[in-house]
C-alpha cells in the first residue's frame, strides 16, 4: 500500500476548506482590506457574504479609497444599497463596487454588464447569492461571520482558483511575523 503525501494545495476545481482569519475591530478589517487592495487586478472578483451589517461594505470601502488614495484621490465611497453597482476609475482598471441585495433575478445582473465587469474589472459583490450560477467560480469569497464580541468578526476565506492560494499563504505570512 502506497502513502502519498497529502498535497499542500487542494486540486484545482475543488473547493478548499475556508481559511479562518479574526478580525476584532472595524479597524483590523480596513487593514486587511488596504493590505489587499494593491494586490488586485482586471478579473478578480471578490464576493463579499455575510448579514446585514457583517462589514460588507466597510471591507470595500477600505479597499476602494486605499486603492483611489494611491492614486492621490480621496473620495465618498457609499454603499450601492440603491444604485446596485457604483463604478470607481482606478488609474488603468475600473473597481466595480456592488450591492445585489434588491436585484430583481439573476438576468438582471446581465443587464447591468457585472459579467462583462467580472473578466475587465476588480469587482466587489454584496449579497452574490442574488447571482444564483452566474457567480463566478474563479471568485474569492470572503464570509463575515460574527464575532464574540459586538466590534469582532471572523472572516472565512474560500475559493477554488489557486491563484487565491498564492495570496492567502503570503497573508497568513505576513500576520504570522505580526505576533
Ligand atoms: N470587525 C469589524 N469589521 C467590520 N465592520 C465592523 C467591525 N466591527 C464593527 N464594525 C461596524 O459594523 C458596521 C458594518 O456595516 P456595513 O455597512 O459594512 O455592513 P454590510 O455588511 O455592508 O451590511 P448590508 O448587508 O446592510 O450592506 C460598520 O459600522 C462597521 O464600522
Ligand atoms: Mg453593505
Amino acid at each position: 500500500m502506497s502513502h502519498d503525501t497529502p498535497s499542500l494545495f487542494p486540486h484545482p476545481g475543488h473547493a478548499s476548506a475556508p481559511v479562518l482569519f479574526a478580525l476584532p475591530s472595524a479597524e483590523a478589517t480596513a487593514r486587511l482590506a488596504e493590505w489587499l487592495a494593491p494586490q488586485l487586478g482586471p478579473g478578480d472578483v471578490l464576493l463579499l457574504e455575510g448579514e446585514i451589517g457583517a462589514g460588507k461594505t466597510h471591507f470595500a470601502r477600505s479597499l476602494i479609497q486605499a486603492r483611489l488614495s494611491a492614486d492621490g484621490r480621496h473620495e465618498d465611497v457609499p454603499s450601492p444599497t440603491f444604485t446596485l453597482v457604483q463604478v470607481y476609475e482606478a488609474g488603468e482598471t475600473e473597481i466595480w463596487h456592488s450591492d445585489l441585495y434588491r436585484l430583481t433575478s439573476a438576468d438582471e445582473a446581465i443587464e447591468l454588464g457585472l459579467l462583462d465587469a467580472f473578466e475587465t474589472a476588480i469587482c466587489l459583490v454584496e449579497w452574490p447569492d442574488r447571482l444564483e450560477d452566474l457567480a463566478p467560480p474563479k471568485a474569492l469569497s470572503l464570509r463575515f461571520l460574527p464575532g464574540s464580541q459586538p466590534d469582532s468578526r471572523v472572516l472565512a476565506l474560500s475559493f477554488t482558483d489557486l491563484r487565491w492560494a498564492v495570496l492567502i499563504d503570503a497573508l497568513q505570512l505576513e500576520r504570522l511575523r505580526d505576533v
